[in-house]
């Protein structure tokens, strides 16, 4: 049996030797020391010695044991160190290697026209109004004067939401509407304040339409503003400044008389064409002009609406499309481009 301790732990200890994997160590360990394992099987026959062979031989594998506890652990520090300076040396991260860039975000030319829009007005002292994209039928059609039977309030144009569940008991006599303007603002701000009122309103606004130049979904920027003996003059050099900020100052406008229920008089605003400057070109149909925004002389019922007294007050009211100044801007020729939302296209503004 003594042989035996013998050979177990110079076997032991060449096999320890050669153990580079830290699983390898722990292999031998349950090998030798485990429970099942060779020291364990040599203790376990020692019960038929005598006594006194049974002490000495006891002490001997004590001795062995707390031997090869001291080579496992030597042996665990070594491959561990031999594991790290593999890693130290190894080829595994190149720090030559370019670093990866963070790519700039940008934004969306529809967000960046708005912003241009409303800076240019909030430098004339227009504030920025907001009002919900989901309206009632009233502020959307009936305040601002379109009647009932208004071809704009045509199923074929607006969304109807079933505001049933909204609106119990009230949605039949107001129906709930997308805003198909941004005209329903001019009414909520007024309704708010007491004039002068200088305000522009931005946002999304719906209708059911869609082909090359049309989207459901598009963004308007709404002008309104409203004081004592406000005239039209006021509201010709207001936008012709606009013009002249936002596409150069080489640009003219021109009014055309237009017709909306909500102003009176209404005129239509062209701009001079900013691709040819005026000369006429495919983009203008050669006549050197661009419609560009709608606008007028606040109706008096509309002020009648919004609590307003038209003997008191005038004012001026206009109503522009964000994806269409965005458009002539940048030269973009497919309004649904816009909303595809492929980055390539917005990396381009
Ligand atoms: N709301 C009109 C439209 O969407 C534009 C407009 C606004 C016209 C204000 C006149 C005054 O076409």
């Amino acid at each position: 049996m003594n042989d035996r301790l013998v050979a177990l732990a110079a076997a032991a200890q060449r096999e320890l030797e050669t153990a580079v994997a830290p699983e390898a160590v722990e292999q031998l360990r349950v090998k030798y020391l485990g429970k099942k394992g060779e020291l364990a099987a040599i203790l376990g026959g020692m019960g038929k010695l005598p006594p006194d062979e049974r002490r000495a031989l006891g002490e001997k594998a004590n001795a062995v044991k707390a031997e090869l506890e001291t080579k496992i652990s030597a042996a665990i520090t070594r491959v561990q160190e031999l594991a790290l300076e593999q890693e130290l040396k190894g080829p595994r991260l190149d720090v030559t290697l370019p670093g990866r860039g963070h790519a700039l975000g940008r934004r969306h030319p529809v967000s960046q026209t708005l912003e241009d829009i409303c800076g240019v007005f909030s430098r004339l002292g227009f504030v920025v109004e907001h009002g919900p994209e989901i309206e009632l039928d009233w502020y959307n059609f009936e305040a601002l004067n379109v009647p009932a039977d208004h071809p704009a309030r045509d199923m074929q144009d607006t969304f109807y939401v079933d505001g049933g569940s909204l609106h119990a008991g009230f949605a039949h006599t107001n129906p709930v509407v997308l805003r198909t303007h941004t005209s329903p603002v001019q009414i909520r701000t007024m309704l708010a304040q007491k004039p002068p009122v200088r305000a522009v309103m931005p946002g999304r606004v719906y209708r059911k339409d869609s082909d090359q130049t049309h989207t459901p979904m598009f963004h308007q920027v709404e002008g309104l503003l409203v004081d004592q003996k406000v005239t039209f003059a006021e509201l010709k050099g207001t936008l012709d400044a606009f013009a002249k900020a936002f596409f150069g100052a080489k640009s003219k406008t021109r009014f055309r008389p237009s017709f909306f229920p909500f102003t009176e008089p209404s005129a239509e605003v062209d701009v001079s064409c900013v691709f040819c400057g005026g000369k006429g070109c495919r983009v203008c149909k050669q006549t050197g002009w661009i419609e560009v925004l709608g606008s007028g002389m606040v109706h008096p019922n509309v002020f009648r609406h919004a609590g307003y007294d038209p003997a008191e007050v005038t004012g001026f009211a206009f109503g522009m499309g964000v994806e269409r100044l965005a458009m002539l801007r940048y030269g973009i020729d497919d309004l649904r481009t816009m909303f595809e939302n492929d980055y390539r296209f917005v990396a381009q503004f």
